[in-house]
């Protein structure tokens, strides 16, 4: 008996509860936007007596060494402070964090501002996917994974823009203001959670089977404790419970069995891969990037880079609408291929018409090659972006998800700080052969994903634990 959809009200709630929890993942992505505007602007440069690449790398992107260290501690709090209290907790440690890079007087100051920032950024990536899909009804889980995607994106084209806005500001407000405004979020995620109720399936975990049996009446049919799909849902989640407590994957190195050491893999080598494409080279360095091909001064800069922004989010929506009905592996060879193309194309226009500080040698080039960075955009964010985090999520069999999926994110985390960290370097350095590098890249992925990966899309979870455990290697 599968459930196709849930009462108009409760559909409004647990919609709700998913949406006001996503605000974990908008921060995230926020966090991914805010630093391209800010080491652009004059002010900032000056108080930190301009940077050299390695270090301003090292500003962007040390908050995902921070995430990497929280999202592996955070399973283990997850599982014995709940979902919700969790999230609470990422909340303080983020603003501690983002009030510490806000107020900084030195560069160790933000540093250590944007490392603490990050480990809560590891604690919510963590727990805000997890309480999202223990809440949501079964037949909605995969939308929940695209829709924590498309809070990103949103974060990401928010801090953009904000980006935007305050670079007119002449004063050490322009950097410090959207540094301090992600605190808004995170203390309204703190406030707002005391709301919210706790993971029916934690609290089955917890011997709270009643309050458990109650929450989900209320989420998916109204407050109907009898309601024939919540009494089947809940029961589905006592068995599951109880089987994981006698089966559960225990520690990290129990994922290296034989029956899931392939999938590990493939977890690891898809978020890592994700990586590869160079989507947060851009992210990042934005503003810079734009810069090379040709804009002159800050401000067109930044509104390129909101333009990109608001390219992502549109782009991250049919995804989120359609990716039920999508072949993975298809939609990420496609995606892959055409990120390729497009930096195929920018890296030789770039380098046959290289931008001087003369001026611009060829502005059809020069634009022609920007038009090539939206396009790229719209082909990550309509496959590596959701299909990334929703590959790793389908491949685990229950007992080893959280871990599973767990050490595929912090992979993601330990790729993203190696292209922040390069990138900066490989702009000024070898200049349009960033381009030629990230078109290798994303043929290089595709071509192990041709190779090497199993489509999961309309498999059952038990399916794809056979597809991938027929394997020989397995
Ligand atoms: C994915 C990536 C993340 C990136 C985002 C938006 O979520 O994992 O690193 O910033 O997409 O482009």
């Amino acid at each position: 008996m599968e459930r196709k959809h849930v009462p108009h009200r409760a559909g409004i709630l647990v919609y709700g509860v998913a949406a006001f929890a996503s605000i974990g993942g908008f921060l995230f992505g926020y966090d991914q936007g805010v630093m391209s505007g800010i080491i652009v602007m004059p002010y900032w440069t000056t108080y930190f007596n301009n940077p050299n690449d390695v270090m301003t790398g090292f500003i962007v992107s040390i908050y995902l060494l921070g995430a990497f260290v929280g999202g592996l501690f955070a399973g283990p709090v997850s599982e014995r402070i709940g979902r919700k209290r969790s999230i609470q907790l990422a909340s303080i440690v983020f603003t501690l964090g983002s009030a510490l890079q806000a107020g900084a007087t030195s560069t160790q100051m933000l540093l250590g501002g944007r490392f603490v920032q990050g480990l809560g950024i590891g604690m919510y990536s963590m727990n805000v996917p997890v309480y999202q899909s223990e809440l949501s009804p079964p037949h909605l889980r995969g939308r929940f994974v695209a829709l924590q995607q498309l809070s990103i994106v949103t974060g990401i084209m928010i801090a953009f823009w904000l980006g935007y806005g305050c670079s007119f500001i002449q004063s050490d407000a322009s950097w410090r203001l959207p540094l301090a405004l992600q605190i808004l979020p995170s203390v309204l995620l703190f406030f707002g959670m005391f709301f919210l109720p706790y993971s029916p399936r934690w609290l089955c975990d917890k011997n709270r089977n009643e309050e458990a049996l109650q929450t989900l009446a209320r989420l998916h049919a109204e407050g109907d404790v009898e309601d024939p799909y919540v009494v089947q849902e809940y029961n589905e989640i006592v068995a599951y419970v109880k089987f994981e407590r006698e089966n559960a994957v225990r520690t990290y190195r129990d994922l290296f069995s034989k029956q899931n050491r392939r999938r590990v893999m493939l977890a690891v080598g898809i978020q890592s891969m994700q990586q590869w494409t160079g989507i947060n080279a851009g992210n990042f360095f934005s503003p810079l990037i734009f810069k090379g091909a040709g804009l002159d001064g800050t401000a067109s800069q930044l509104l390129a880079t909101g333009l990109n922004g608001v390219v992502s989010v549109i782009a991250t929506i049919p995804a989120v609408m359609f990716i039920d009905r999508w072949g993975r592996v298809k939609t990420l060879l496609v995606g892959g291929t055409g990120m390729g193309v497009t930096m195929l194309l920018a890296g030789a226009l770039l380098g046959a018409y290289p931008h001087t500080d003369a001026g611009p040698n060829n502005l059809g080039a020069q634009y022609f090659a920007i038009v090539m960075m939206y396009f790229f955009t719209i082909c990550f964010s309509s496959s590596w972006g959701p299909c990334g985090w929703i590959y790793p999520a389908e491949i685990f069999p229950n007992r080893a998800r959280a871990k599973g999926t767990g050490l595929s994110t912090a992979a993601n985390y330990l790729m993203n700080f190696v292209i922040g960290e390069i990138t900066p370097i490989m702009l000024s350095r070898i200049t349009f052969w960033t381009y030629i590098f990230f078109c290798l890249t994303n043929f290089a992925c595709v071509i192990i994903l041709y190779f090497f990966y199993p489509e999961t899309r309309g498999l059952s979870l038990e399916q794809v634990r056979l597809s991938t455990m027929n394997d020989k290697k397995d």
